[in-house]
């Protein structure tokens, strides 16, 4: 990433954003795009966002001032430092996390201490579907970065947990472009406008303007 001009500046961060990048691994073809495969037995690959995802992140969270952000999900925790980052760099707050399965929790907490921002998340261990029903207050921007399977997808079941808690003028990223959840996220009775990004093959960047109508 040497020579490409970058929002986030702290070297410590970096370091362990540039470690995971450069231990980025795919499985032979997809295993995102097989229905109801076990996340379980893909411990070993991060399936992580990219660095230009990263970036639009921390910008956005410094833009809102973030406090409090969530994800679906954090696997080795890319995605989280960049959030995490921006609540620290804003004064301080909490990047709600969510992953089934422990290897990659374990990982994506070594990466935070390591990137020293331990006190910036709380990753739940679990199914997001449940870990993330209580989420103890309003919440500024989600990452919804899910797992490819069948309708409705995981994203489009998480987007609708967390979007009643979602402030007005919260952004809402997606990676994957999961049908139901674009069909959800472009229904103007929810409350959202989005646009389309050509970021990582499609990326949604949503705000929510208004609550969802009754
Ligand atoms: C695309 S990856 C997330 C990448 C992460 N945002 C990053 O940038 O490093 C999707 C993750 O969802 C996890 N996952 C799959 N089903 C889940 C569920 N029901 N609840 C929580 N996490 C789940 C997988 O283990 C996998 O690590």
């Amino acid at each position: 990433m040497t020579g490409i001009h970058r929002p986030l500046r702290d070297p410590a961060v970096n370091a362990v954003i540039e470690k995971l990048v450069a231990a980025q691994q795919y499985p032979a073809g997809d295993p995102r795009n097989g229905l109801e495969r076990d996340p379980h037995e893909y411990s070993d690959y991060g399936f992580s966002i990219s660095p230009e995802q990263g970036d639009l992140i921390y910008l956005l969270c410094r833009g809102i001032r973030a406090t409090r952000t969530v994800e679906f999900a954090t696997s080795v925790g890319l995605s989280t430092l960049y959030a995490a980052a921006a609540v620290r760099d804003n004064g301080g707050g909490t990047v709600i996390g969510a992953e089934l399965v422990p290897a990659k929790v374990a990982a994506a907490r070594r990466n935070l201490a390591d990137a020293g921002l331990a006190d910036y998340a709380e990753i739940r261990e679990g199914d997001a579907r449940v870990t993330l029903r209580d989420l103890g207050g309003q919440i500024d921007f989600a990452l919804i970065d899910g797992w490819l399977g069948a309708e409705p997808s995981l994203a489009r079941e998480v987007i609708e947990l967390v979007a009643p808690h979602l402030r007005i003028g919260g952004y809402v990223l997606n990676d994957n472009a999961e049908p139901d959840f674009l069909a959800w996220i472009r229904d103007p009775a929810n409350g959202f406008v989005s646009v389309a990004l050509p970021l990582h093959g499609g990326t949604e960047l949503c705000v929510k303007a208004a609550e969802r109508e009754r």
